[in-house]
């Protein structure tokens, strides 16, 4: 099929190209004293997608980071370009849900991929999730540390158990066919992920709980791709008792709703 001199291929070859050349990948990147690890996060980004050869563009959202994340931000676009890193910060810390909405109502993309942006989801694998996404024409990918090769590196036997709890509960409570449901490094059709978010009610980490269940809801195709999750090593994390506490109320109400 590969060889230039079969017509069907060149036809077919070709459209794939123009395709590839029109997708866009809008890189949603939330942080809040994220100053050390944001100029390497950034960097990797750019290494991967220049390396894979996929239009992107990397929309920051800082919540008036107190560290002074904006400003390491700042100098990053003079470096990269304001075509390649675009900065659409908030007044204060309002949650990482609407981070996430806000992010992508500035995003120009056909495809939004959501990351942390603490060096836990590695860049390395956002070709995977691009290519998982092109072999089934899939709503969303969504990255799996509970399955094949995925798992979570340097989290104590406390954060694993709250990780594996609300994974465990939210699966009982709400069947969603996904294996991993509060992870949060996936990638999403834009217009799939914005019918998405019209129907979401949370604002914090549950979150990306909600968004998968809503999807499987709305009979959306979910694709995994397996992850290394690695805790960071830089700043803390904001998952606090608060969140906790809020993630399984809002899991109730979706129990409750859904
Ligand atoms: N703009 C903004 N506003 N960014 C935020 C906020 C906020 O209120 N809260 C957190 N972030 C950013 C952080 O700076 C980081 O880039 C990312 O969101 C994830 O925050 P962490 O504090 O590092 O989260 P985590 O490592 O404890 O939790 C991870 O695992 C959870 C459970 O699997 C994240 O991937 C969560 O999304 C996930 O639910
Ligand atoms: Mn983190």
């Amino acid at each position: 099929m590969h060889t230039p001199a079969n017509p069907v291929c060149l036809v077919l070859c070709e459209h794939e190209a123009d395709q590839r050349r029109e997708d866009k990948y809008s890189v949603l990147l939330p942080t809040y004293n994220e100053r050390e690890n944001l100029p390497l996060i950034v960097w990797l980004l750019v290494k991967y997608f220049n390396e894979s050869g996929y239009n992107y563009e990397i929309i920051i959202i800082d919540d008036g980071s107190p560290d002074g994340t904006l400003e390491v931000a700042e100098q990053l676009q003079k470096i990269y370009g304001s075509n390649k890193i675009l900065l659409r910060p908030r007044e204060k810390k309002l949650g990482l849900g609407t981070a996430y909405i806000h992010g992508m109502k500035h995003a120009s993309g056909n495809f939004v991929i959501i990351m942390d942006a603490d060096l836990s989801h590695h860049p390395k694998f956002i070709p995977e999730f691009i290519e998982k996404q092109k072999e089934g024409d899939y709503d969303l990918v969504s990255g799996t540390r509970y399955r094949g090769n995925g798992g979570v590196y340097g989290w104590d036997l406390r954060r694993k158990l709250i990780s594996r709890g609300a994974n465990f509960l939210s699966q009982v409570l709400l069947r969603p066919g996904a294996s991993d449901l509060t992870g949060s490094f996936r990638l999403y059709k834009k217009h799939v992920l914005e019918s998405l978010v019209e129907r979401c009610v949370s604002k914090g980490y549950v979150f990306q709980m909600e968004m998968i269940v809503r999807a499987r809801q709305l009979n959306y195709t979910v694709g995994e791709v397996p992850i290394s999750f690695v805790d960071r090593v830089y700043g803390e994390s904001k998952l606090g008792g608060n969140e906790i506490v809020s993630f399984v109320k809002g899991l109730l109400t979706l129990f409750a709703t859904t």
